[in-house]
């Protein structure tokens, strides 16, 4: 991502698990404090955080955010969406949610933010390697249909996309994600024919209900505009005990020298990174989607910077 650079030092936290807040909660602004300490390993010692561990689980928090609530609200009566819509629309209407969703940008734009995803993320893709390599074995065998959202520049296709007989549907706003997405689904040795990039939004997912056994995304919602949307889609289209494979980048801890960056940089990071988010609450959004169970993971990346911590996991429809 444009705004990335290297921190003084490489920090990577690690906790088993890490205690839930699960009493319900009057929204508060101390809410939001605590529920963000919450999403950052609140205490955690730093330590290196390897082999791939798991780390702690969840399968519900009712911890709630006022601000976050009030900015949903918000979101949804200036901009009513409603996954029904999505899901039980024909391609126009899937189109017409992209549009408002992501409106089209210039050409430059598109091709030059293309280019960086495939280019610039070099350091971090082998930094997280290791990671990937474990979170996707789990997807070995038990795939024929995977749905990619936000696909971007597709790092992740050499991770799954080579087994037999594998169909791989590519979804990105930014059509100029798809030349870059195909060259690593070639890489990946997956046939061109078993290849189908989508342009469409995470909010409105261009797939049937229960059509496919894998939904993989990367460092996507901080990017789409309705976050509790796209994961309904997310179930929507997974076919029942399908998973859910994720790496978000979350808020730092309040009152960190961290999340101080990211509250000055947020406005500039959605400008220059196409709508990135730099202090979304993500890991808490996907442990209450209502997913059967969440595997939930978190660390920090030396080659992320202020994309830090990072949540990462599998969870089960
Ligand atoms: C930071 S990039 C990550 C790309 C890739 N998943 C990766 O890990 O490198 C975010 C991607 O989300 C896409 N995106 C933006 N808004 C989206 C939306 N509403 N639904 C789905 N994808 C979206 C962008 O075009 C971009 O490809």
């Amino acid at each position: 991502m444009i705004l990335y650079a290297s921190p003084p030092s490489s920090i990577i936290f690690s906790k088993r698990n890490a205690p839930q807040q699960a009493t319900p909660r009057t929204p508060s602004p101390s809410n939001c404090a605590r529920q963000s300490s919450q999403e950052a390993p609140n205490g955690a010692n730093p330590k290196p955080l390897s082999p791939f561990p798991r780390l702690f689980c969840h399968n519900r928090c009712s911890c709630i955010c006022g601000r976050r609530l009030f900015i949903e609200a918000a979101a949804t009566s200036l901009f009513p969406l409603s996954s029904s819509m999505a899901s039980s629309n024909s391609s126009s209407d899937y189109t017409a949610i992209l549009n408002r969703v992501h409106p089209p940008k210039p050409d430059w734009y598109e091709d030059f933010y293309a280019s960086v995803l495939a280019n610039g993320m070099k350091l971090y893709e082998a930094e997280i390697a290791d990671y990937k390599s474990q979170m996707f074995a789990t997807l070995r065998g038990k795939a024929q249909k995977v749905l990619e959202i936000g696909i971007g520049a597709g790092p992740n296709l050499k991770y799954y996309a080579g087994e037999e007989g594998m169909k791989v549907y590519g979804v990105d706003p930014n059509p100029k994600m798809e030349k870059y997405a195909r060259e690593a689904a070639q890489n990946a040795g997956l046939p061109a024919d078993n290849f189908e990039f989508k342009q469409a939004v995470g909010e409105a997912i261009p797939l049937p209900d229960a059509s496919v056994d894998v939904v993989v995304g990367t460092l996507v919602l901080c990017s789409v505009s309705n976050v509790d949307m796209t994961l309904k889609e997310v179930k929507r289209v997974l076919r029942p005990n399908g998973l859910y494979i994720f790496v978000e980048h979350v808020a730092a801890e309040e009152g960190t020298v961290l999340r101080f960056v990211q509250d000055v940089l947020d406005p500039l990071q959605q400008l220059v990174s196409d709508g990135c988010h730099l202090t979304r609450r993500t890991g808490q959004s996907i442990s209450e989607a209502g997913f059967s169970n969440v595997d939930l993971n978190m660390a920090s990346f030396s080659n992320a910077a202020f994309i830090n911590p990072q949540v990462f996991g599998v969870a089960h429809r």
